[in-house]
């Protein structure tokens, strides 16, 4: 766990954030022991951003991961407490993770994280099965 929450702690260097100056970092993993990093990264038009944990998510489908076989989460951000995956970020994680996947939050120094869930982050979350049978 605590290895992952590194993973995410290194890539949250590479956030480009020069308009929050707030570098978050996401790290999945996967059954086979690989990990896909992602950051935030902004834009002057500010709602172009895209969030460290979609970003991490969109790469790891752009590298034809299976996403099925995430089996955690880690999300760091340099803020002055440990943070929260936005709305956005929650409905993507409950589109391609099973909900018992466990998220851990975390900051950029310290021993201090936070565990949830995906179904915890987002509860009664509209999914494909709403839709279709
Ligand atoms: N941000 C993330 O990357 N993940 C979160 O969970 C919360 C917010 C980013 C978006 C933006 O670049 C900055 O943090 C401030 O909102």
């Amino acid at each position: 766990m605590i290895q992952l929450i590194d993973q995410a702690r290194e890539v949250t260097k590479n956030a480009y954030a020069p308009y929050s100056n707030y570098h978050v970092g996401a790290a999945l993993l996967f059954q086979d022991g690989s990990v896909v990093r992602g950051v935030n990264i902004e834009n002057a038009s500010y709602s172009v951003t895209n969030c460290a944990e979609r970003s991490a998510i969109f790469s790891a489908i752009s590298q034809g991961k299976n996403m099925k076989e995430v089996i955690a989460v880690a999300v760091v951000a340099d803020g002055v407490r440990i943070g929260s995956p936005c709305g956005v970020c929650r409905q993507a994680m409950a589109e391609f993770f099973a909900p018992t996947t466990p998220v851990y939050l975390s900051l950029m120094q310290g021993d201090e994280f936070t565990t949830t869930s995906v179904a915890e982050l987002l509860p009664f979350a509209f999914n494909k099965q709403d839709m279709y049978e």
